[in-house]
């Protein structure tokens, strides 16, 4: 895929993996929109690569709409969204895995999934209308495997990538783009909350960004920038109680290690 001259708009693009994609399609010579809702951390990247910011929390339907209207309207059409914004909300008690209350729960659901489906309800219909357009979620190897500590995070993110999964099942053939980015460690903020299971292979964010655009040109649905990722699901599809007793073992040495 060509994105030069073409425009991206990235969320969590204030710092992380979304700064990392933001500077990628910039280096590919696209107009960038870095989305964030840290608004001031989305306009410093943007004044540093040379692009658009605008603050937005992407839970917000009304507001995504908005801003995906004022973009279209004042910058032009969005050729690729790239919906990487997301949060991890830990089990606050890593002894129990119902610990995480209805709220942490929402707010999970908020972000990591509904994010990509507010964007996805302006985006897919205005695609559909000029004949193309292309998605890219950024996931988790948590939303093909599990994430040790967080109940919400690896429930979300399965959810996110059954929510890109029917994007791209339904729309592939309209020429709409969807891919699904799913890294396992990336040495983001974000990484430093998470268990020490997603310290297998840790990349920089920017070589995450580099695996994601390598992807969408080749046209992958599925981006897993850690190949062992692949290995992984593998074999958890192929006996998911082997699977599910090595997870238990590998959480056990966790929380003796913690
Ligand atoms: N870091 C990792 O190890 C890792 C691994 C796999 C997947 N991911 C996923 O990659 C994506 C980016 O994570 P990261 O590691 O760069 O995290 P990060 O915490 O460093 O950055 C996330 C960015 O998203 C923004 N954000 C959070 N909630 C938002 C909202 N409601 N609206 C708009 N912006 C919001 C934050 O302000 C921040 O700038 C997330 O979806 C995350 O789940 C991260």
């Amino acid at each position: 895929m060509e994105f030069s001259g073409r425009i991206v708009a990235v969320t969590g693009a204030a710092r992380g993996i979304g700064r990392a994609l933001a500077a990628a399609a910039r280096a590919r010579g696209a107009t960038v929109v870095a989305l964030d809702r840290d608004g001031a951390g989305a306009q410093a990247v943007a004044a540093e690569i040379g692009g658009h910011a605008y603050a937005l929390d992407v839970g917000d339907a009304a507001a995504v709409a908005a801003i995906l209207a004022r973009i279209e309207a004042e910058i032009g059409p969005i050729a690729l969204y790239c919906s990487n914004a997301g949060i991890l909300e830990r089990d606050p008690d890593p002894d129990l895995a119902t610990s995480a209350d209805p709220e942490s729960w929402a707010r999970a659901f908020a972000v990591n999934v509904m994010g990509h489906v507010h964007a996805a309800r302006v985006l897919v219909p205005l695609w559909l209308s000029r004949g193309g357009g292309a998605f890219l979620g950024t996931v988790s190897a948590a939303g093909l495997l599990s994430q040790i500590g967080s109940a919400a995070y690896g429930a979300t993110k399965h959810a996110a990538l059954a929510f890109l999964e029917h994007l791209a099942i339904a729309h592939a053939e309209d020429g709409i783009r969807i891919a699904a980015l799913c890294p396992q460690g990336v040495d983001t903020a974000m990484l430093g909350a998470a268990s020490a299971a997603s310290r297998d292979g840790v990349l920089a964010p920017e070589a995450v960004a580099e695996a994601a655009f390598d992807g969408l040109a080749a046209g992958r649905f599925l981006i897993l920038p850690h190949p062992q990722v692949a290995e992984y699901a593998r074999r958890r599809a192929e006996n998911p109680e082997r699977w599910l007793a090595g997870m238990a073992r590998l959480r056990r040495s966790m929380m003796a290690g913690a």
